[in-house]
């Protein structure tokens, strides 16, 4: 059977881990294709909110199998621990599995991502601090430890040691740091995460082939977003990895033929946590609105969100660049006390006007955006399930999203819980 990918449009926290837990219903698999610890994936459940990390958001089913696969970034005392608050709210962890490719996290990545975003001052980029960058830099460069090296204790000790000479050379003599200590890793990854680990470590690439052999349907769950993707975002200012589509062929180890369905979730607005370049971006009563209606403060890191109005722009190239079958427009209900809405439909520039996403990033950072301005709705949209009891200027709203973005919507969220969505699509 074919599988599914579930991928953020925009630069993250549109809302992956809702619709994923939704479309898990009807899924065996689901699997994390990149990112680590940085992400923060929110479900509702019959009131109770879980924010998962790194575990899969089809983790409350029990007939899923959740997958971490060989293009996430691990650490271990971040995965226990999160299995560990899930079985606290009597959720069944067991059958997570995680690939044995899959790179560790280790401390020397987290000191190094601290100490090098403090390095850039103004120009930093706002990382989750979480070792992310460092990690995926280690695996490039061909010096990572990887999941399966936890069932070799031998192995792990030695590339370990080779590591840290460097590890503890850069952070003593460029960065001033005090070095990290071999024994006190050695002690808290073997000693105590090993044991945990190891009977999750699986070959998921074979999982995930003989589940879709034997017709099962397969969900690849993206974390980050589109416009933070490492070759595709607005570089320097995203995050390690590449949560586009594409991404999911590698980082879950399939080939392109498999997959046809790609989920864009995308906000009814925008945010961004970090720095970088966004158009949209509101600094007036309206963004606080939003802070505040739409409760934008990050999932692990708390920071606050920066916000905007819809970007088609940005959301067209987004289309492009997965190969969209359909979006998911989530918390179209933040928007419901609003006026009226705005959609920026193209960019300006000394005169220029751009409809699709300007290749010369500088571009990006100055131009003006050209909206078109919808009449609001001004109902409470978070208990409408059914397409038909939607006031007509919401519906407006959205057809006026798919005929800018030249595809379906297909769902619609209007609040946090699972129940809170309805179908869009004719
Ligand atoms: P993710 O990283 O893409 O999974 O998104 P996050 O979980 O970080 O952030 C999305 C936030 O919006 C979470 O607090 C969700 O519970 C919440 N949310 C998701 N869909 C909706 C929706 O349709 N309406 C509202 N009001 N909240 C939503
Ligand atoms: P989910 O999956 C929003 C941002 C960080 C920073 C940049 C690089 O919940 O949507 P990193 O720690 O990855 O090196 O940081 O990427 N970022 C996210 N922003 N949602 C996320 O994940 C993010 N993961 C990373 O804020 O700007
Ligand atoms: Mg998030």
């Amino acid at each position: 059977m074919p599988a599914t990918v579930v991928v953020g449009t925009q630069w993250g926290d549109e809302g992956k881990g809702k619709f994923t837990d939704l479309v898990a219903k009807e899924m065996q698999l689901v699997v994390r294709y990149q990112g680590g610890h940085n992400a923060g994936h929110t479900l509702v459940v019959d009131g109770e909110t879980f924010a998962l990390q790194l575990v899969p958001s089809g983790i409350l089913y029990d007939h899923i199998t959740p997958v971490i696969g060989n293009g996430v970034v691990v650490d271990p005392r971040v995965l226990i621990a999160e299995m560990d608050t899930l079985a606290a709210k009597g959720v069944d962890t067991s059958r997570l599995r995680v690939s044995g490719n899959a790179h560790l996290i280790l401390p020397y990545h987290q000191e190094i991502d601290k100490v090098s975003e403090r390095y850039l001052g103004r120009n930093k980029i706002g990382t989750t601090k979480r070792g992310i960058g460092p990690a995926y830099a280690d695996k490039a460069a061909r010096v990572g430890l990887r999941v399966q090296d936890l069932l070799d204790p031998k192995i792990f000790t030695e590339k370990l040691q080779v590591v840290l000479k460097e590890k503890n050379a850069l952070l003593a003599k460029v960065y001033n740091q005090l070095p990290v200590d071999l024994d006190s890793i050695l002690a808290e990854y073997l000693d105590v995460c090993r044991p945990r680990i190891e009977p999750l470590i699986a070959d998921t690439v074979n999982l995930v082939h003989d589940a879709l052999e034997a017709g099962q349907q397969v969900l690849l769950e993206g974390a980050q977003a589109t416009f933070l993707d490492l070759d595709h975002g607005t570089y320097p200012y995203v995050t390690s990895s590449n949560p586009v589509a594409g991404g999911a062929c590698v980082g879950a180890g399939i080939g392109p033929r498999h997959i046809d369905r790609v989920i864009g979730i995308a906000k009814a607005y925008v945010t961004r946590v970090g720095a970088g370049p966004f158009p949209t971006e509101l600094f007036d009563e309206i963004g606080d609105h939003l802070v505040d209606v739409g409760h934008e403060y990050g999932t692990n890191t708390g920071r606050r969100r920066r916000t905007g109005w819809f970007d088609a722009v940005m959301l067209r190239h987004a289309v492009r660049l997965n190969s969209l079958s359909e979006v998911a427009l989530t918390k179209l209900d933040v928007l419901d006390d609003l006026d009226t809405v705005k959609v920026c439909v193209a960019y300006e520039l000394d005169g220029e006007r751009f409809t699709h996403l300007p290749y010369h990033q500088s571009v990006v950072h100055k131009v003006t955006p050209i909206y078109e301005e919808l009449p609001g709705w001004k109902t409470d949209l978070s208990g409408i399930t059914e397409r038909k009891d939607l006031p007509r200027q919401a519906e407006d709203y959205i057809a006026f999203l798919e005929a800018q973005l030249g595809v379906p919507i297909g769902l619609v969220g209007v609040g946090p819980g699972r129940e809170q969505f309805l179908h869009f699509a004719a």
